[in-house]
């Protein structure tokens, strides 16, 4: 396997491999002697370091006997109720090529090796050690765009959202098959969105002009006046008075009014990819590609909070692996959103909906929910141009401190006018323990304390041809 292999592909190639592994000796499991060196390293290696390692996400890192003893009891308890690895699709529901759940052997074999006093057993049985690059999930990047300078957050006041400007100097288009995000300092960021900005027409005989952030702040400045959002310090919160539709089906525009993303749209500024909690690399199928223009700038959007309360610093990245197969096909993404929901206080199951009908002959390739603190449940239909339907994605237990990108194992075609339901549900009531307050009429907005109803997607365009018509970049001239 050599580390070209997108993540999610490695991870069933191994799971894949378990399977076999672990069905030979399945019946066997409770009899046998089960040791860590033999038995449970392999799978935490291959299912659970992707977050249990120095440097990640998760508290400890699971890579050797030393690290992982002492949360032997955990360990069972997490893996047998089935919140590690953590995964929240109902698998009734197509499959996904990251799918993280473990087997039933091998939760078997971990809960044997707790039971029988979690042994070490010959450190050589031990497999090899995943290799990782340092800091990065998608492998050593080809090219790494940092933060112009260091940003200082003050040690107290609201969550603040920041824009950072990141200059390419790419003389060349550039197609990108991975991308990631990286917070520089942990403790502060809470999420990164990275969009890529062309470089825009300057309206005076189409002569190309960068777009500054003092452009910016003037396009959100008049936007704010004929916006449905207003600024609330850093963050932007829906204005008083604004109409409620639940239903964002029944709208012309499907609920969406108008999402910070699709003024991004309007503006020609494309999603590229993004970094929270749980949420996995922008990963690209090979032959399908995120393409930066020549001369663009990639803009961060920093959702920084202040749980650490002291002056903190930071400097985040993005990290990109250039196609190495000529690219046939842009990635495009969407947010399904409604904007003009509004959850009641204490409502227990508030059911809003947002829709989209596709224009042309596309394939989908990812689903993420996207929801905040009230956030219950997500389902996303198709709804076909014949009259059938199936479920893309459910999640039947949304959880907000994991945004979970959903790749499909097989792109679904949907063919032009078929038209995509989200619908989500919101626990407003005091059940909801991650709920800050109950007695709050919730509407969209930034802040965590308000919330959010989006079903992200990324698909292809059927009749897009990027081979036929575009000169190839390899990557072979950016030092490959
Ligand atoms: C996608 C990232 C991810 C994967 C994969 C993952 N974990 Fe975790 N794990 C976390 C994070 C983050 C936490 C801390 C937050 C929480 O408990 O929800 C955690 C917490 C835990 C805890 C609780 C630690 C405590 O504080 O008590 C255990 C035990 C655990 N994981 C075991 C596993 C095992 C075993 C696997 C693999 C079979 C696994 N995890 C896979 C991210 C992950």
């Amino acid at each position: 396997m050599t580390k070209k292999l997108p993540l999610p592909l490695l991870v069933v190639v191994c799971l894949v491999s378990l399977i076999f592994i672990n069905s030979s000796s399945a019946n066997s499991v409770s009899s046998k002697a089960v040791t860590f060196s033999r038995d449970v390293a392999p799978i935490f290696f291959k299912n659970c370091a992707e977050c249990h390692r120095p440097g990640e996400a998760a508290p400890m890192s699971l890579l050797s006997y030393k690290d992982a003893r002492p949360w032997a009891r955990s360990i069972k308890e997490k893996v047998v109720t089935k919140q590690m690895p953590p995964w929240h699709a109902d698998p009734h529901y197509q499959e996904f090529a990251n799918d993280r759940r473990l087997t039933q052997p091998q939760i078997d074999t971990i809960t044997a090796w707790v039971d029988q006093g979690a042994k070490e057993g010959d450190p050589k049985d031990l497999p090899p050690a995943p290799k990782f690059v340092e800091g990065w999930a998608i492998g050593k990047p080809d090219i790494v765009l940092q933060m112009p300078e260091e940003f200082t957050l003050e040690a107290s006041g609201p969550d603040e959202y920041q824009y950072f400007e990141i200059p390419t100097n790419f003389k060349e288009d550039v197609y990108v098959q991975m991308a990631e995000a990286r917070p520089g300092n942990r403790k502060i960021v809470h999420h990164i969105i990275a969009f890529v900005q062309p470089p825009v027409k300057d309206g005076k005989g189409g002569k190309y002009a960068n777009v500054t952030k003092a452009d910016i702040e003037k396009f959100r400045e008049e936007q704010e006046k004929k916006s449905i959002f207003r600024r609330d310090g850093f963050l932007m919160r829906m204005k008083p008075g604004m109409p409620v539709y639940d239903d964002g089906c029944a709208l012309p525009n499907g609920g969406n009014g108008e999402t910070l993303d699709v003024k991004a749209e309007q503006r020609n500024v494309d999603f590229l990819t993004g970094f929270a909690p749980g949420m996995n690399a922008g990963i690209m199928e090979p032959g399908t590609v995120k393409r930066i223009p020549a001369g663009s700038k990639i803009l961060l959007q920093l959702h920084y909070s202040k749980a650490s309360g002291k002056v903190e610093k930071d400097r985040s990245m993005i990290g990109l692996v250039v196609a190495k197969t000529p690219p046939d096909k842009n990635l495009y993404t969407r947010p399904i959103a409604n904007t003009y929901f509004q959850i009641p206080p204490g409502a227990e199951n508030h059911k809003v909906t947002s829709c989209w009908t596709t224009k042309e002959d596309i394939h989908l390739e990812t689903l993420m929910p996207h929801m905040h603190l009230r956030g219950k449940a997500m389902r996303i239909e198709a709804f076909y141009p014949d009259a059938h339907s199936e479920v893309l994605l459910d999640v039947p237990n949304y959880s907000f401190s994991w945004q979970t990108v959903y790749y499909l194992k097989k792109p679904i075609a949907l063919p032009k006018g078929t038209r995509i339901v989200v619908t989500g549900y919101f626990d407003n009531s005091a059940k909801n323990k991650y709920n800050p307050d109950p007695s709050q009429a919730v509407r969209f907005g930034e802040p965590t304390y308000d919330d959010m109803m989006i079903g992200w997607i990324n698909y292809t365009v059927d009749k897009e041809h990027l081979r036929n018509e575009t000169a190839v970049n390899s990557g072979r001239s950016l030092g490959q």
